[in-house]
Formats: C-alpha cells, sequence, structure tokens
C-alpha cells in the first residue's frame, strides 16, 4: 500500500457516555445505533425517508433515491424550500419568539435574532435579491464577516433559489476573480469590513480590486458593518440597509425541485484549480438536519456554538443549514479566539450558556499552548456536548480538552466529514458511541464506509488504505460546478461506483476508523484544506520565480505547515527580503493562511528522469532531515545532498 498510509497509533483509553447523557439522549444504546445504521444501509429510502419527512415538503416525492453512479437524485420529484425549512416553519412550531442567532461581535456589542426577527430580516433581503434582478439558478457570491447577515443572505439566495458561492473573507481579491469567473456569478453581497484582530478586514476594497478583473457583476451589496465611509460604485453597488428599506418585509417562499442547486463551495484539490463542489436542496438539508439531531444531540433547550466560518463547509452544514432547520438557538462570534486573549472563547461559553461546542483540533491546540488559566477561570459547567472536525485530533489534544473544557463529564464527538460530503459522516453518537482519543469511530446513519487496498479488497484491522464510501448517501456532492469530468475522476475513478474521499485510513478491532491523513497533494492547514498546487502556482506567478515545489511539515498549532523549495530566475539574487516578498506575494493571490512558513532557495529540485519532481523526498527531507526511502530514479542526486546542507542552515 502507499507509503503515505501508516499507522503507529495504539490508542487503549475507552471512554463512555454517563448513563445520565444516555438517558435523555436520542440514540441511547449500541444496540439502537446498529439497528438503525442496519436498516439504513439495507433499506435508504425507508430510514431516509423517515428522515426526511420531518423536514416541510410543498409536494412529496415519489422515489427516496434514484442512483445511477456517480449520478445521485434524492427525493425525486419532491419540491420544498430549503429557507422555509430554516426559518418559516419555526413560526408555526412555538419557536417564534425564541432566539435563533445570538451573535457577538469582537469588539464585544451582541445582538439576539429571534426566529421570528430571523424571519423578517430574511424575507426582507429576499425582496432585496429580487428587486436587483436575480432569478432562480443565478449564481450569488457571498464575501462577508462573521455576521448574521452572513446567514440571513444565504438564506435568502436558497429562499428565492439562487445559488450561493461564499467565499471565506481571508481568502485574496485574485481568489474572489477566480471564483467569480468559475461561477460567472451576476452578484455580490458583502460588507464594508469585519473586526478581526482588532483591525478591520476590508471586504468591500477586496471586492473593488476583484470586479477590476472581472466585470460581468452588476450588483454589490453591501452591508454597513463598520460604518466608515468607502467608495461606492454608481449603478453597481448599493447599500444593505437603503434597498432593504425600498420593500416589504413579506415574501413566500415558492417550492424548488428536491434537485435544485443550493450553493457552490470551493475547496481545494490536487491542481491548482479550486474545485467548485455543487450541493443541492432535499438530500443536502436532510444530511444536515439529521446529523445535528443525533450527533450533536441538539434539544429544544440547548445553546449551540460552531465556531467555523461561514466561508467552509462547516460553516455552511453546522452554522446556517442544520442548526437552525432543527429550531436550535446558536451564538454566532465574528471575530479571533484570542483576542483581546485565549479567554474569548471561554468567555462566550460562560456569558451565553452554551450547552454544545463545536471547533477544530487546531484551535484547541492553540488554547493549550496558551495556558490553563484561561478556561480555569471561566466557569463552563454549562457545557454538555464538545465536538471537533477538520483533522485528526491528537490524543493530548483529545484529553484536554475532555478534562479542561469538559470537565471530564461531556462526551466528544471527533467528526469526520469533507466539503465533498456535505454533513458528517464518521463520529460517535453522543448517547452511546464509546470513544477513544484520536478516532472518528464509527458511521453515521446511511454511510457505507470501508478502507480498501489497491486491489479493491477490504483490509483488516490495522491495515492502513483508502477511505471509500460504497453507497450513496443525501448530502453528497451532485458534480463539480461546470466540470462532470473533473467530478468522475477525482472521486470515481479508484473503485467502480465508490466515491473516494482522498484520506487514507484504518480500522481497529472494535471497527473504529482512524483517519491518518491525506493522500493526494493537498495539506491540511489549520483545519483546511490547501492544495500544493495552488501555492506553487501562486509562486511561479512571481517575476522572479522560475520553479517552485510545495510541501507541507508537521506543525505544533496548524497541523501542518506550508515549506516552499524556489528555484528563481537566471539572474535574481536570492535574499531573506526576497523570501518576504514571496510570502506576502502568496498571502496576496490565495490568502493568509496558504504563506508558506519557510522558503528555501535552490538551483534545483529533485526530479526524476523524466522531470516529475520528487515531492515525497522532500516531504521526508523537512520531515526528519534526511531521505531514507528508494532515489533511484532521482536524476541528479547531488540536489539532495545540497537541500540537506541547506535546511541545516
Ligand atoms: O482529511 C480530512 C480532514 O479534512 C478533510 C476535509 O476538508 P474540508 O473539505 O475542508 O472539510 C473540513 C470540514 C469538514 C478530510 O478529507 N478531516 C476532516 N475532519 C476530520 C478530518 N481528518 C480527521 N478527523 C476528522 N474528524
Amino acid at each position: 500500500m502507499s507509503d503515505n498510509i501508516e499507522s503507529h497509533l495504539s490508542e487503549n483509553r475507552i471512554f463512555k457516555p454517563s448513563k445520565e447523557f444516555s438517558k435523555n439522549a436520542r440514540i441511547k444504546s449500541m444496540a439502537q445505533y446498529k439497528r438503525m445504521h442496519k436498516e439504513s444501509i439495507e433499506k435508504p429510502g425507508v430510514f431516509w425517508g423517515r428522515e426526511a419527512k420531518e423536514l416541510t415538503w410543498q409536494k412529496k416525492w415519489t422515489k427516496a433515491l434514484d442512483w445511477k453512479a456517480p449520478y445521485a437524485k434524492w427525493f425525486v420529484g419532491g419540491k420544498l424550500n430549503v429557507c422555509e425549512n430554516c426559518v418559516d416553519r419555526h413560526l408555526t412550531n412555538g419557536r417564534a419568539n425564541k432566539a435563533a442567532i445570538i451573535w457577538e461581535g469582537e469588539p464585544g456589542e451582541s445582538r439576539t435574532l429571534t426566529y421570528r426577527q430571523l424571519h423578517r430580516e430574511v424575507c426582507q433581503f429576499a425582496n432585496v435579491l429580487l428587486a436587483q434582478g436575480i432569478k432562480p439558478k443565478d449564481r450569488v457570491l457571498i464575501y462577508m464577516p462573521m455576521v448574521p447577515e452572513a446567514v440571513i443572505a444565504m438564506l435568502a439566495c436558497a429562499r428565492i433559489g439562487a445559488v450561493h458561492s461564499v467565499v471565506f473573507g481571508g481568502f485574496s481579491a485574485e481568489s474572489i476573480v477566480d471564483r467569480l469567473s468559475d461561477c460567472k456569478a451576476k452578484a455580490v453581497i458583502t460588507a464594508d469590513g469585519g473586526y478581526r484582530r482588532g483591525g478591520v478586514v476590508p471586504l468591500k476594497a477586496n471586492v473593488d480590486e476583484a470586479l477590476k478583473k472581472y466585470k460581468a457583476v452588476d450588483t454589490v451589496i453591501v452591508h454597513q458593518r463598520i460604518g466608515d465611509k468607502i467608495p461606492m460604485k454608481r449603478g453597481r453597488d448599493v447599500y444593505w440597509h437603503d434597498e432593504a428599506a425600498r420593500v416589504p418585509a413579506k415574501h413566500v417562499a415558492k417550492a424548488f425541485d428536491s434537485e435544485h442547486p443550493l450553493f457552490i463551495l470551493y475547496t481545494s484539490g490536487s491542481t491548482g484549480k479550486p474545485k467548485g463542489i455543487l450541493h443541492t436542496s432535499g438530500g443536502y438539508l436532510t444530511g444536515t438536519y439529521s446529523t445535528c439531531k443525533y450527533i450533536f444531540d441538539m434539544q429544544d433547550d440547548d445553546v449551540y456554538w460552531c465556531t467555523a466560518d461561514v466561508g467552509w463547509v462547516t460553516g455552511h452544514s453546522y452554522i446556517t443549514y442544520g442548526p437552525l432547520a432543527n429550531g436550535v438557538t446558536q451564538v454566532m462570534y465574528e471575530g479571533a479566539p484570542n483576542h483581546p486573549d485565549f479567554g474569548r472563547f471561554w468567555d462566550i461559553v460562560e456569558k451565553y450558556g452554551v450547552t454544545i461546542f463545536y471547533t477544530a483540533p487546531t484551535a484547541i491546540r492553540a488554547f493549550i499552548k496558551a495556558g490553563d488559566q484561561f478556561p480555569d477561570s471561566r466557569d463552563l459547567s454549562s457545557l454538555r456536548l464538545l465536538g471537533t472536525v477538520g483533522e485528526p485530533i491528537n490524543p493530548e489534544a483529545w484529553m484536554w480538552y475532555h478534562e479542561k473544557i469538559g470537565g471530564g463529564r461531556c462526551p466528544i464527538v471527533d467528526t469526520w466529514w469533507q466539503t465533498e460530503t456535505g454533513a458528517i459522516m464518521i463520529s460517535p453518537l453522543p448517547g452511546c458511541t464509546p470513544t477513544k482519543p484520536g478516532t472518528a469511530t464509527l458511521p453515521f446513519f446511511g454511510v457505507d464506509a470501508a478502507i480498501l487496498d489497491e486491489t479493491g479488497e477490504e483490509c483488516a484491522p490495522n491495515e492502513g488504505g483508502k477511505l471509500v464510501i460504497r453507497k450513496p448517501w443525501p448530502s453528497m456532492l451532485r458534480s463539480i460546478y461546470g466540470d462532470k469530468k473533473r467530478y468522475r475522476d477525482t472521486y470515481w475513478n479508484d473503485y467502480k461506483g465508490m466515491y473516494t474521499a482522498g484520506d487514507g485510513a484504518r480500522t481497529d478491532r472494535q471497527g473504529n476508523f482512524w483517519i491518518v491523513g491525506r493522500l493526494d497533494d493537498v495539506l491540511n492547514v489549520s483545519g483546511h484544506r490547501l492544495g500544493t498546487a495552488e501555492v506553487e502556482s501562486a509562486l511561479v506567478e512571481h517575476k522572479t520565480v522560475a520553479e517552485s515545489a510545495v510541501v507541507g511539515r508537521p506543525h505544533e498549532i496548524k497541523g501542518q505547515g506550508v515549506v516552499a523549495f524556489v528555484t528563481v530566475k537566471g539572474n535574481v539574487k536570492t535574499s531573506e527580503a526576497l523570501a518576504k516578498e514571496l510570502r506576502n506575494h502568496v498571502g496576496k493571490v490565495i490568502g493568509a493562511i496558504a504563506k508558506p512558513d519557510e522558503i528555501y532557495f535552490t538551483p534545483s529540485l529533485p526530479k526524476t528522469r523524466s522531470g516529475k519532481i520528487m515531492r515525497r523526498l522532500l516531504k521526508e527531507l523537512v520531515a526528519t532531515g534526511e531521505v531514507s526511502g528508494n532515489i533511484t530514479t532521482l536524476e541528479d542526486y547531488s540536489v539532495i545532498a545540497d537541500l540537506q546542507k541547506n535546511l541545516k542552515k
């Protein structure tokens, strides 16, 4: 099997949920989980049909699943409005005056929107979009800070059948251009800025820069978050509040087909061009609704907080759609976890009485480093359930989270999933699954996960292989926007009719899944996917660079750091200043998360005789300082010796 897959962990600590937690949880025993899982695999239509029926459909489907690999249609013939399910339906089920979103800005202000108020805002903004001429299936790019208006904008698009594509506020103007031109967006929704670590992120200025290159956007709607005077282009830019004042706050949600496109979200792959992952309506909503209900065990009196940004899939599925479809009260926070210090998250938990808390291992490692005094001095007793997502959690971080944040009493759900899967796929169910630090444990309902070797045989316990999903599931991606071939080649080519996740994994003797990491040239930096090819192409765009190779190296906080090897053009002099300039250049082309932590200049890169860069050697070199594997295919051996010397300096 591939040398990427190796597993060293043998974790024997087992944590079972308390009797009290299990008693009140939705799934109370392993027997219940096994029974339901069996049904969900053997009779997916029955299982998912029951889940979907808990939502509001304006027209019932005729067939639960139509599967012609690799294309799935769920709830065929059914019609629903996703926004109606997240908002309107709570006006008549007793939740109208319940807080939907409790928001806290980084400077400290807070704002609460009840479901009724959220409904009003969403309807009004839907009317703003309609007045701007946005039609069903039009693409709308959203580039917003973490404010309720980001969620309102997404919901309003869904309400009128427009397709949103949210771009993370930390991405650069050039990243906006790439995404705009790929999805051919008609409108952009942004803000004058957002607060982050005490400063202002100039969102509208980035949009302005992007629109100098991509000119097919007719409308830019600007939410005023900061209030500073900013340039507004006549005939194109309008303020959200001005437009809202002109339209009624009433809007009746029309139903769309279950397979109507809901959103496109770009994510990194192994080429330089991000993939526009396409999700549709009925299946996606059912998947996010159901995972929230069972995995986060959402109850009516919970206060749920997911710390992700709406620019990532976690913010789509576990801030906007899943939690609101469940009618839960959630906290939303605008800013950085360490502003003004590392106590901020714990202040928020204490202040609003958060009961369910969902974050990333990279954040947990940063908290561990900052010191126990921050959580120790806050009252975290409201918490009852903790979750993690984005990368494998190292057992020490798991234990710290369990003890320091969860007070030893809260189950931890380590949730494995991807932008492509739409919803959580492998995770403990908090009321029944015995957990071990470092494993995402068992497949969720309807998920037929397996680990296969190169020949397609299922691996034995503890044998590393490729993680696949053998059957379609409701929230699965439907395609890569505008590129069916890439969709088939990327996900469906390894084994017939099966989805390949791109992750290496193993199972243990109890059937728990241990995710080892990506098998392709994708890094996981602070829980975010980053294609090495994207960073490489950003580097070679710079006038001084001839060639580059980018690899990941283990990083204490970020999980993986970015290391770039750069060959400059003939007459260019290398220097610290140039390295700094290149780092900033990558920041400008992609965004700050992609800036290389280290840049090494080298006269040549290790290549095979056919000219392929041997990234495997570079990876090993940066991780261990040595190269031990097979180097017989290397064209020029002296390159490695030179690099070794260079790295030691
Ligand atoms: O490698 C896996 C890792 O993150 C990748 C998906 O990244 P993205 O699409 O950006 O979505 C992140 C949020 C869902 C996966 O292929 N990953 C995600 N969750 C876990 C994980 N690795 C191990 N354990 C997890 N719980």
